[in-house]
C-alpha cells in the first residue's frame, strides 16, 4: 500500500469516509500457519497484514506483544469454570492500547512526508501520539476537552505536543479540531475512519490468538492459533473493538482460527449511547451529553461505529451494556488489590463489565474470556512544565455548532497563544518588565534567557517567533548573539528587536544595522509603542495599535510559611497593597514545586520551615537556573544571629521581622522589591 493511500481522507470511487484495507490472505495464511515464533516481539511481527510494511527504527518503541496474563485470582473470585486472561496493554510504551494506533499511524505519516498533525483525544491517544510524534519530528496539535484530567494533558505536553484545551464536550472538541486542521491545511487524524487506526488495533486480536495457542501448548513450534470465547473492552469511540473484530475475522478467513469470539462492549453509564441503543434494539445510536467522571470514555456521538459494532456483536451473540462510575471505581480497587494491576478508571470499566458478566451468568462454563486492560495514567509532575503548557479555545455554543466567526476568533486567539518570544537580558528585573509588558498586551508565550549563549541554545531548541535582546551581557553579548542568529540558516528568519541601555557608538550602529532595524533605548519609549511594534513585526494585523488586553498583568507572589496564621496575614497585606496574585505553600518542598509551576515574581519565605530549613531552601533557589533570579523576601518571627543576617543579606532582597516591622514597612519593602 502506498503511504498516501494509507493516509487517504476518503474512498476515491464511492466517496465514503470509512476506509478499509484488504490483503493477500491465502499467501499470508501459509506463512503464519507455520508459526511466527522467530519474529520480533512487537506488533510488527504481523507486518504482512499491516498497511505499513515494517517499523521505522527511529520511531519504534517496541510497541505491541504485551503480555497475556492468566487471571487466576479472578477465576477464583467468580468461581469461573473456564479461563480468564488479561491483555496487559499498560505495558506498552505510554501505558495504553493507543500506542498501537500511534505507532502505525505516525510511521505511515512519516512515510507520507507529513510534518504536522492534528488529533482530538480523550487522553490516552494524546500521550501515545505525542510520544511517537516527538520521535518522528512531527509537530502535533492535540485538542482535548477541558475536563480531561490534567495528568493526561501534562504527559502529552511533556512530549512537546501543543495541547489545546477546548471548553466543550469531546464531540465539540473533535469538530473544532477538524475545522482547525482544515483551515490550516494540516493533516487531521481520523481515528477509526482511517486505515492506520483500525488496522493497528487488529494486532490485539493476532496477539491474543497467537499467545493463547502458545500458552496452551507444550511445544511452541507446534502451537496453533486459538480464539477466545469472549473479548471484553471498555468502549468510547469504538476503534479498539472495531480493529480487534477485523483481526479475528481475518484470522478466521485465513483458516487460522475455527470461529469468532463474542464481543462484550462495556460503556460507562454516564456516556453510553451504544449500549442504550443496543438494549433498545436500535440500528443507530442517539448522541448523548456525557455526565460521567470517566472522561477518557466520553464519546457522546459514536456515529457509524455503533452500526458496525452492533453487526459484529449480533453475529456471534455478544453484548453491549454499561456500568456506573461507582462500579468502575470499585473494580479499580479490586483489580489492584486482588491482581496487583493498577489501572485507570477507563480500564476499570472493562473489569466492572467482566464482573457483571460472571454475576449475571453471561459466561458459560468452560468459556475463555480475554479482557483488554487498556490503560494507565502516567504521573507527569506538574512543576516540570510551568504554567503555560496548555493553550485554550473558549467557545460559545453557537461557534461549536456552526463554525463561523466565533471559531475564527478562537483560532486567531490560538495563533497568538502559540506565538513565542524569547526575551534575552542578564538583568532579571528588565526581563520581568518585558515579560509583563508583553503579557499585558497579548497572550504570547514568553521564554527567558539570561545571556547570549543561553538564548542561542533556547532559540535552537524552541524556535521562537521573535527575539528581544539586550546588548551588554556576560558570557555572550547581544552583538554576538545577533551575528550567530543571523548566520544560522535555521534561525536567520527570526526578527530580532534590540532593547538596550547602552549608548551606541557609530561602530555599534553600523553593526546593528546589518542585522536589525529595530533598536530601542531603555527608558526612552512608551511601552505601548514597543508592544505595537512587536505586534506588527509578528504580522498581527489589526492589532498594530496594540492596546492592553487587560490592565497590567498582576505580579505573582509565592508565600512559603508553615504557620497558617502568618500565611493569612501575609496574603491580606499583599492583596491589599496592589494587584498581586498570591499562592501559598506550607513547606519548602511544596513551595519549590509551586515556584517551578508559576515562576513567581517574588517569593516570601520563612527561615524556620519544617522540611528543608530556610537557609537550605534559599541556597537551593539561588543555585537553580530557573529560579535564581526570583527576588526573595524573608519574613520571620525568629531572632536572627549576625551570621544569619549576613547570609540573608547576600542572598535575598529584604529581611523583615514579624515582631519588629509593621504593615507599612512590609508594603514599602514589597513595592520596592517588585518595582
Ligand atoms: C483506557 C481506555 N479504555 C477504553 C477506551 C475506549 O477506546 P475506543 O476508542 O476503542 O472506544 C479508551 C479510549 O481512549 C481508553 O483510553
Amino acid at each position: 500500500m502506498q503511504p498516501n493511500e494509507v493516509m487517504g481522507a476518503g474512498c476515491k470511487s464511492c466517496g465514503s469516509a470509512w476506509l478499509d484495507a484488504s490483503y493477500a490472505y491465502a499467501d499470508v495464511a501459509t506463512v503464519w500457519g507455520r508459526g511466527l515464533q522467530h519474529r520480533p516481539q512487537s506488533l510488527w511481527r504481523y507486518h504482512e497484514m499491516l498497511p505499513v510494511s515494517g517499523p521505522d527504527p527511529e520511531i519504534s518503541l517496541g510497541e505491541g506483544f504485551t503480555p497475556l496474563l492468566r487471571a487466576y485470582q479472578l477465576e477464583r473470585l467468580y468461581a469461573a469454570q473456564g479461563e480468564i486472561y488479561v491483555k496487559d496493554e499498560r505495558q506498552g510504551p505510554t501505558s495504553s492500547f493507543k500506542d498501537r494506533q500511534a505507532a502505525v499511524a505516525v510511521t505511515a505519516m512519516r512515510k507520507a512526508g507529513i510534518r504536522e498533525c492534528v488529533l482530538a483525544s480523550t487522553g490516552n491517544a494524546a500521550a501515545a501520539y505525542a510520544a511517537y510524534c516527538a520521535r518522528a519530528g512531527i509537530r502535533l496539535w492535540l485538542f482535548m476537552a477541558s475536563q480531561v484530567p490534567a495528568e493526561k494533558m501534562r504527559e502529552a505536553a511533556l512530549y512537546g505536543a501543543e495541547v489545546v484545551r477546548v471548553s466543550g464536550t469531546y464531540d465539540d472538541t473533535k469538530r473544532v479540531a477538524a475545522e482547525f486542521a482544515a483551515r490550516k491545511g494540516i493533516h487531521f487524524d481520523r481515528g477509526a475512519k482511517s486505515i492506520a487506526g483500525k488496522e493497528s488495533m487488529k494486532t490485539l486480536a493476532f496477539e491474543i490468538a497467537e499467545q493463547l495457542g502458545l500458552q496452551r501448548s507444550e511445544d511452541a513450534g507446534a502451537a496453533a492459533w486459538q480464539c477466545p470465547d469472549w473479548y471484553v473492552q471498555a468502549v468510547s469511540g469504538g476503534i479498539g473493538p472495531l480493529g480487534v473484530w477485523k483481526g479475528f475475522t481475518e484470522l478466521h478467513q485465513m483458516g487460522l482460527i475455527d470461529r469468532l469470539p463474542r464481543l462484550a462492549i462495556v460503556q460507562v453509564a454516564g456516556c453510553a449511547p451504544m449500549s442504550q441503543a443496543f438494549q433498545a434494539n436500535k440500528a443507530s445510536a442517539d448522541p448523548v451529553v456525557p455526565t460521567t467522571l470517566i472522561h477518557v470514555l466520553a464519546t457522546g456521538d459514536p456515529g457509524p461505529a455503533y452500526g458496525l459494532l452492533r453487526n459484529a456483536v449480533l453475529k456471534t451473540g455478544g453484548t453491549m451494556f454499561s456500568v456506573t462510575d461507582g462500579e468502575a471505581f470499585e473494580a479499580m480497587r479490586r483489580t489492584a488489590s486482588r491482581m496487583g494491576l493498577s489501572v485507570e478508571p477507563a480500564t476499570a470499566v472493562a473489569f466492572a463489565g467482566l464482573e457483571r458478566m460472571f454475576t449475571e451468568g453471561m459466561v458459560a462454563p468452560g468459556e475463555t474470556v480475554v479482557v483488554n486492560c487498556s490503560g494507565h495514567t502516567f504521573p507527569a509532575e506538574s512543576h516540570v512544565l510551568g504554567d503555560q503548557y496548555t493553550l485554550s479555545v473558549e467557545l460559545g455554543h453557537a461557534a461549536v455548532q456552526t463554525g463561523g466567526d466565533g471559531l475564527s476568533s478562537a483560532f486567531n486567539n490560538l495563533d497568538e497563544q502559540i506565538t513565542s518570544i524569547l526575551v534575552v537580558d542578564d538583568n532579571p528585573n528588565d526581563r520581568r518588565l518585558i515579560r509583563r509588558l508583553l503579557r499585558a498586551y497579548k497572550q504570547y508565550r514568553v521564554i527567558e534567557a539570561q545571556s547570549g549563549a543561553d538564548a542561542l541554545a533556547k532559540a535552537r531548541d524552541q524556535r521562537p517567533d521573535l527575539i528581544i535582546t539586550d546588548l551588554t551581557m556576560p558570557v555572550m553579548d547581544g552583538f554576538t548573539l545577533l551575528e550567530r542568529v543571523k548566520g544560522d540558516p535555521e534561525l536567520a528568519h527570526i526578527p530580532v528587536v534590540v532593547v538596550s541601555a547602552k549608548s551606541l557608538t557609530d561602530a555599534d550602529r553600523a553593526l546593528l544595522s546589518r542585522y536589525s532595524d529595530s533598536v530601542w533605548t531603555k527608558g526612552s519609549f512608551e511601552t505601548s509603542q514597543l508592544a505595537a511594534h512587536i505586534a506588527s513585526t509578528l504580522g498581527d494585523s489589526g492589532q498594530a495599535d496594540a492596546r492592553p488586553a487587560s490592565t497590567d498583568e498582576p505580579a505573582w507572589v509565592l508565600v512559603i510559611d508553615d504557620e497558617p496564621r502568618d500565611r493569612r496575614l501575609l496574603r491580606r497585606m499583599i492583596e491589599s497593597s496592589g494587584d498581586y496574585h498570591v499562592v501559598e505553600a506550607n513547606d519548602s518542598r511544596s513551595g519549590l514545586k509551586l515556584a517551578y509551576e508559576h515562576r513567581p515574581d517574588l517569593m516570601i519565605v520563612d527561615v524556620n520551615l519544617p522540611d528543608i530549613n530556610g537557609r537550605d531552601l534559599i541556597e537551593t533557589i539561588r543555585a537553580d537556573h530557573l529560579l535564581r533570579d526570583v527576588p526573595l523576601m524573608v519574613y520571620t518571627a525568629q531572632e536572627l544571629t549576625p551570621e544569619q543576617v549576613n547570609f540573608l543579606s547576600q542572598h535575598t532582597q529584604a529581611i523583615l521581622q514579624k515582631t519588629r516591622d509593621d504593615k507599612q514597612v512590609f508594603v514599602t519593602e514589597l513595592r520596592r522589591v517588585l518595582s
